[in-house]
């Protein structure tokens, strides 16, 4: 919510607190003429934009079922606490020339107080549009945000499918889930802060992402990514944070810590790259300026697809600083995997208290 207290804002704060509701209300999306096997997309837009201006706090409920949506966006700020409730499976357009390809499948932006939950499932059926950009579940300028108990699936040759994708958001929470995509598996774009990543499994996919970072001007920083107890299952990344060579600005990454990670047949487990440059986009000349550091990896064990367990290859213009790696246990066809390093200060960060 905006910090500036307009009349308007003091007002519906006036509302909030004299809401006679003690339970959120309910919003299901059957009264709203959604029914199993099809197209919900106008029931669940009418039922959010209904359960967005309450102010109590609302539920939007989807049953059990399977249901269609074509392609929709949820927009805030809402009057109070708002959920989203899936118990059925959601259905993603068979062909995907029914989606915008510039758009997001579904998308949640400039929500606060928000949680999705249920036992249901967000099926990307098989979305193989060249070029296309369809993360799953996009975060967008929202704060106090939990993802819980919550399933995505898509093929792995789906591109650029991003389980859920976090841009300039705080507070975000994701526990007990399941994502299996086509990309990212949960990706960090500028600006998101404080993000608790709790027993998730990742898989297929590209693991857990910061970035890519820097390929555009002045992204806010990311700060605070807090990744604990996750199984990671035949990615082609584990833990990944990636900056572009050249990367210009003043954006930092600081204070991610990793822990309690089972990897299962990772490509690469742990892997720091601040020399990325996919299709010669960028200047090679001019290292990454985005200084990465107090990040710790702290047990974390498995095997990997390749003989690299471990690659920390840092900008030469800032080297990576208060870098800690604590009972990494990773092997390769049996044996251990090899470290690989570049422009690192590793060391126990000051205060850290892990
Ligand atoms: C999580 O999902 C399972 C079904 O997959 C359901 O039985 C359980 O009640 C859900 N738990 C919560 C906390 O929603
Ligand atoms: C996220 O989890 C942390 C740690 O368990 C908790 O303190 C915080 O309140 C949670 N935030 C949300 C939005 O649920
Ligand atoms: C997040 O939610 C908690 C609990 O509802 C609240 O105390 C806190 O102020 C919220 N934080 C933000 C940034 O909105
Ligand atoms: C961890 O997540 C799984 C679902 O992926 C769930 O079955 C299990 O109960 C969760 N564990 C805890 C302690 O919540
Ligand atoms: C940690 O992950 C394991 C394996 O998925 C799960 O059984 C356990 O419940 C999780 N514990 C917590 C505290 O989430
Ligand atoms: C980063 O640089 C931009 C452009 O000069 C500036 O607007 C912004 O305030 C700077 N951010 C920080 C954290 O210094
Ligand atoms: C391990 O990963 C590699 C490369 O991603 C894949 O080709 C192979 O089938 C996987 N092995 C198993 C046992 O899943
Ligand atoms: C890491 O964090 C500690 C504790 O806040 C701080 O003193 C230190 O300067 C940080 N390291 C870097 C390189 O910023
Ligand atoms: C795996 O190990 C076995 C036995 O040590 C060896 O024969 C085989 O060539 C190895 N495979 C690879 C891909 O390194």
């Amino acid at each position: 919510m905006d910090m500036n207290l307009s009349i308007t804002n003091l007002a519906l704060l006036l509302l909030l607190s004299v809401c006679a509701e003690t339970q959120p209300v309910i919003f299901d999306i059957r009264n709203y003429g959604a029914s199993p096997n099809l197209d919900i997309t106008q029931a669940w837009r009418n039922a959010w934009k209904e359960a967005c201006a309450s102010t109590c706090a609302t539920t939007i409920l989807i049953p059990a079922g399977t249901y269609k949506l074509t392609q929709v966006k949820f927009t805030g700020p809402c009057n109070a606490p708002i959920e989203v409730q899936v118990d059925g499976i959601i259905l993603a357009p068979e062909n995907p020339n029914e989606l915008d390809g510039n758009a997001q499948w579904v998308k949640f932006s400039y929500v606060n107080f928000f949680t999705l939950s249920g036992s249901g499932t967000f099926d990307g059926q098989d979305i193989t549009s060249k070029d296309s950009k369809h993360f799953h579940v996009n975060v967008l300028g929202c704060n106090n945000v939990t993802f819980t108990n919550f399933t995505i699936t898509a093929p792995s040759t789906s591109p650029n499918t991003d389980g859920i994708h976090i841009g300039r958001s705080s507070d975000i929470n994701i526990t007990n889930s399941f994502i299996g995509t086509g990309d990212d598996c949960i990706s960090l774009g500028g600006g998101s802060r404080h993000i608790n990543v709790l027993n998730v499994t990742c898989g297929p996919g590209h693991g857990i992402s910061v970035g890519s970072l820097g390929k555009f001007k002045y992204e806010d920083s990311v700060e605070g990514f807090f990744v604990r107890n996750c199984t990671l299952k035949n990615t082609d990344n584990g833990l990944r944070i990636k900056t572009w060579l050249g990367a210009p600005g003043n954006t930092t990454v600081s204070f991610l810590h990793y822990e309690d990670i089972i990897m299962i047949n990772v490509s690469n487990p742990i892997i720091i790259e601040q020399d990325y440059c996919p299709y010669n986009q960028c200047s090679k000349e001019t290292p990454s300026k985005i200084k990465i550091s107090n990040v710790t990896f702290k047990s974390i064990k498995g095997t990997s697809a390749t003989p690299d367990g471990v690659a920390l290859i840092c900008s030469s213009g800032v080297p990576c600083e208060d870098v800690e790696l604590n009972q990494i246990d990773l092997t390769f066809n049996g044996t251990r995997t090899a470290t690989k390093y570049a422009n690192v200060i590793v060391g126990k960060p000051p205060g850290c208290v892990a």
